[in-house]
């Protein structure tokens, strides 16, 4: 929690205001950076970004603003290139974790690019179900599982269920009895390594909801008692260390703790771990100075410890697992928004930093309030050679941690009616959105070959007021 006296200074003006490098020129301005704008992006003759062949301004004339613009063609080759590296680092399957974003047609997507899905919940597991994904490419989280979305996951045949605690166990044993079949579970391991975007830290204990604790034991128990539950099959060990990962020393550490307890499953009550699911976490680039490993590399680095662990522990090696989210969706979306109001504001010794007010905000995008997440925006509906100015890009909501971009340059002639957009918004701003203030929640579409698709209408006031007995 961070927290700060009461008093005249509610915004970190004076520390940060200089925090974002000047670009050298104008013209920099313009620029679409490919590490972290989609495949397809460029700017047409008149100067507007188009993705998939599709203008932002017939996007957002036909679909209003704000807006997700997904590129298809690149969702759909970094699931190919997410699928190739893993499966070639020795997975079995690698899952998109659709906690990220999630749609029918998504889900579609990277089905047909040989992915399976990972849902944590009994509406992410109806919307991939909705989209036709057979019950034996999804495999199912969730530390708080209902009774319900466990029977649904187990009619399903969902090929994997992650036991997170020790009710879960019980409770998925007795629905699988109930449906007369033996359910394949992991068991989700508690290493003690919390990976933290470009270092991890080791912890004595694991203060957190996920997981049965290794250091505790409590993970060795859990498979003693799945062990003896006829209705539970253990088919291996999963373990999750974190987010926006840019290395994979974290992804190592947690292979070595996971393996140490497989010998252990083998040596002691001779059990083979037959798969290991490391998770997800595979970091993007929000902004230029991100550095995320690429992916085959990532891949081959991970492969290659668990290789070497398994060979040092003397146990047969695992087929792996994986659930990138992040990854696959972020960077293929950019959010479109409509300037609304440009303000100056004086800061301390004379500097001055526009407030740049857009028609959305923490309702489409609560990272930048929620973990002080960095983005890149620019002009999008057109090109300037305005001299930069220091903006901050904020929403519509009645909350000054309402920000969506907190230090951008942008051109200096930027007016209401000007579309900006900003790059790498695909994953966990669209399936984290909220209905603050009353605003709709904007349409998701996807562009290819020229031609757009909805993927999530946008909401109507009507659908808002539906919920509303009295209304
Ligand atoms: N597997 C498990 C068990 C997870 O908990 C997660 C993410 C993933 C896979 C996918 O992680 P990814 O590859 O997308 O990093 N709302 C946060 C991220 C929360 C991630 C929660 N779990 C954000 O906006 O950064």
């Amino acid at each position: 929690m961070r927290a700060h006296p009461a008093g005249p200074l509610h915004a970190d003006v004076a520390s940060s205001h200089e925090s974002v490098a000047r670009p050298a020129t104008p013209a920099a301005l313009n620029h679409l950076s490919s590490a972290v704008w989609p495949a397809s992006a460029r700017r047409n003759a008149d100067g507007a970004i188009e993705i998939g062949g599709v203008d932002v301004r017939d996007a957002v004339a036909a679909h209003s603003s704000p807006l997700f613009l997904f590129d298809e063609d690149d969702l759909r080759s970094r699931a190919r290139r997410y699928r190739d590296a893993y499966v070639g680092a020795g997975a079995r399957l690698v899952y998109y974790a659709a906690k990220a974003f999630l749609s029918t047609s998504v889900a579609r997507w990277v089905t047909e690019e040989g992915l399976g899905i990972d849902v944590a919940s009994g509406g992410e597991l109806a919307v991939a179900l909705r989209a036709g994904v057979p019950g034996d490419r999804l495999l199912m989280h969730g530390n708080n599982k209902s009774v319900e979305e466990i029977e649904a996951a187990i009619a399903a045949g969902v090929g994997r269920i992650v036991v997170d605690s020790f009710e879960d166990i019980v409770r998925i044993a007795d629905a699988a009895g109930r449906a007369g079949v033996v359910q394949p579970v992991l068991v989700r391991v508690t290493v003690g390594v919390e990976a933290h975007t470009h270092e991890f830290i080791a912890t004595a204990h694991e203060d957190q909801k996920f997981g049965l604790s290794l250091s505790t034991g409590a993970a060795d128990e859990a498979v003693r008692r799945i062990a003896k539950l006829p209705s539970l099959a253990l088919v291996g060990l999963h373990s999750h260390i974190g987010s926006q990962i840019f290395d994979a020393a974290g992804f190592q550490v947690a292979a070595a703790r996971v393996v140490s307890l497989a010998q252990r499953l083998w040596d002691e009550q001779g059990i083979e771990v037959e798969e290991l699911n490391l998770g997800g976490g595979m970091g993007i680039a929000y902004v230029d100075s991100d550095d995320p490993l690429d992916v085959a590399d990532m891949a081959f680095q991970i492969g290659d410890i668990v290789g070497k662990e398994c060979a040092a522990a003397g146990i047969p090696l695992p087929t792996l697992a994986f659930e990138p989210g992040r990854a696959i969706v972020g960077p293929a979306a950019i959010t479109i928004y409509e300037v609304g109001t440009v303000k100056p504001v004086e800061l301390d010794r004379g500097a001055v930093r526009t407030y740049v007010s857009v028609d959305g905000g923490m309702s489409d995008n609560i990272r930048t309030a929620l973990y002080d997440a960095e983005y890149t925006v620019t002009l999008a509906s057109r090109e300037s050679s305005a001299e930069p100015v220091l903006c901050r890009v904020v929403g519509k909501h009645c909350e000054s941690g309402d920000i969506v971009v907190r230090d951008a340059w942008l051109p200096g002639d930027l007016a209401p009616g000007d579309l900006l957009a900003v790059a790498a918004t695909g994953a966990y701003c669209r399936s984290m959105a909220s209905n603050y203030n009353y605003l709709p929640r904007p349409a998701v579409v996807a562009a290819a070959q020229g031609r757009l698709a909805v993927l999530l209408r946008r909401e109507t006031l009507d659908d808002l007021l539906a919920l509303d007995p009295g209304a």
